[in-house]
């Protein structure tokens, strides 16, 4: 597989060294920690006012443990993006490239024909400026954007260039729920990196990275490692997104107290249900309730069996507790698309291991890789479809663009909670069957992809591309 550096030149040297962080395999946070470091949140870009979304895309140098800087990119920063509000209506954006290579923004989620939802056939070239004029009209909704190159999404992501969108109406308080960003609404982008004893962020996945994905030895929460996320003592909201590349969270508190959750990929849940553990795979978002009104300090973990810290949390009783019973109701309403479908497709995530014992990959969608030249499906517009999603050898979660779908089963019986609303990517475990209407057209010029949301098995072509006309 060739590799080539991203941004700048670091060296290969240091790519390997791997530390065995204290992150992983123990509890993370020592108690009684003298220096709280408050998590931040991404700095926010409301577009509403204006009705107008600029990003410029950038390389930056991190220090992610105080140490020198490590080479990274993002959106009018150094690392990530900003938290990107929109309303439905008009939304004029512009995505400047001011990196060496070329980029790309997919707005992961948002319900844009295929010539705005800036997939791999839409590259940003270095110093240039796309400009999709584009019409917002869906439910409230946290989604997210990230660059989309082929063969290219896993580093890019990796280094940084992806962050989070909620798509609003404004109605958070009616339905009672919170909504002070970074009070008592919290947006949390879940990675995992890896990182050298010197603290520098390495991507140089060997073939074994590529098959199990690219895993990192050290938790980072919206770009920081180590830090705090302090709530009022009432209910908060977390938002949460997987954004790793391959790792999948298996989220729970360690004192057990339960997360409610509210909203899955594509908008609200009809009530909230409680869960003791949250599944996220790469690409999934949730929006839970958690009730911080005991003043606990609990920590976000991961991995019942081998479970790992993701972020400690602290209350602050300074802070206004708006929120202090969880809504019984909220005004999500998954549709019901039984029985609407007018045509059945097998998608078969394919690892073969003999092409890649060749060194040639093995990695298709119903054993073709991915070619940009092909149209794999051709969908008719406002129709219907069944897909069923077959994943070999690991648990593949699967994405399309476009549209957001329903999991009608997996592996033969009723989705588990987290996969009961709407959905655009959902961790296929053996089997599931999954339905949209696909409402958005996408041309043979601008396809809507369809993949696996572990990176580096998309870019090694664990992807194809539908037209919907
Ligand atoms: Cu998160 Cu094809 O995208
Ligand atoms: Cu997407
Ligand atoms: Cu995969």
């Amino acid at each position: 597989m060739k590799r080539r550096q991203f941004l700048t030149s670091t060296s290969a040297a240091i790519m390997t060294a791997g530390i065995v962080s204290p992150m992983f395999g123990q509890r993370a946070f020592a108690q009684g920690q003298p220096a709280l470091t408050r998590l931040a949140m991404p700095p926010l870009l409301d577009t509403r006012p204006t009705g107008r979304l600029s990003l410029t895309a950038t390389s930056g140098s991190s220090s992610f443990f105080g140490g020198p800087g490590t080479p990274t990119a993002g959106f009018n920063q150094g690392y990530l993006g900003p938290t990107i509000i929109m309303q439905n209506g008009d939304l004029a954006a512009e995505v400047q490239n001011n990196i060496e290579e070329p980029i790309s923004a997919h707005w992961h989620g948002l319900l844009v024909p295929g010539e705005h939802d800036g997939g791999p056939h839409l590259p940003i070239a270095p110093g240039a400026t796309w400009q999709p004029e584009m019409s917002i009209a869906q439910d409230p909704a946290t989604i997210w954007y990230h660059s989309h190159i082929h063969e290219r999404t896993a580093e890019q992501v990796y280094f940084g260039l992806a962050g989070v969108i909620h798509v609003t109406d404004g109605q958070d308080d009616a339905r009672g729920l919170p909504s002070a960003y970074g009070i008592d609404d919290l947006t949390l982008v879940l990675q995992d990196r890896r990182f050298d004893s010197a603290g520098r962020m390495a991507y140089d996945p060997s073939m074994m990275d590529v098959m199990h994905g690219f895993a990192g030895n050290r938790m980072l929460v919206n770009g920081q490692a180590g830090a705090t996320a302090v709530v009022p003592e009432g209910f908060a909201r977390l938002r949460l997104l997987n954004g790793s590349n391959a790792r999948n969270y298996a989220l729970f508190f360690d004192d057990t107290r339960p997360m409610h959750l509210v909203a899955t990929d594509g908008g609200f849940l009809p009530a909230p249900v409680a869960l003791d553990v949250l599944r996220l795979a790469p690409g999934e978002r949730a929006e839970v309730l958690v009730d911080f009104s005991d003043g606990g300090a609990p920590v976000l973990m991961s991995d019942p069996d081998q479970a790992y810290g993701v972020l400690q949390f602290a209350t602050d009783n300074t802070l206004p507790a708006r929120i202090t019973r969880l809504p019984e109701q909220l005004d999500g309403a998954p549709e019901d698309l039984t029985g609407a479908e007018v045509a059945t497709r097998q998608v078969s995530l394919d690892m073969g291991m003999g092409g890649m014992m060749m060194g040639g990959g093995g990695f298709a969608i119903n054993g073709r890789p991915y070619d940009m030249g092909r149209i794999d499906f051709e969908v008719a517009l406002g129709s219907v479809e069944r897909w069923q999603i077959r994943s070999t050898m690991v648990a593949h979660p699967f994405h399309v663009h476009g549209v957001r779908f329903r999991v009608v089963t997996e592996n033969g019986g009723p989705p588990r909670p987290e996969n009961t609303g709407w959905k655009d990517t959902v961790l296929v475990t053996g089997e599931a069957e999954i339905l949209a209407r696909f409402d958005q057209p996408a041309s043979r010029d601008t396809p809507f992809m369809f993949h696996c949301h572990i990176l580096e098995h998309e870019d090694a072509g664990m992807m194809g591309q539908f037209t919907v006309t």
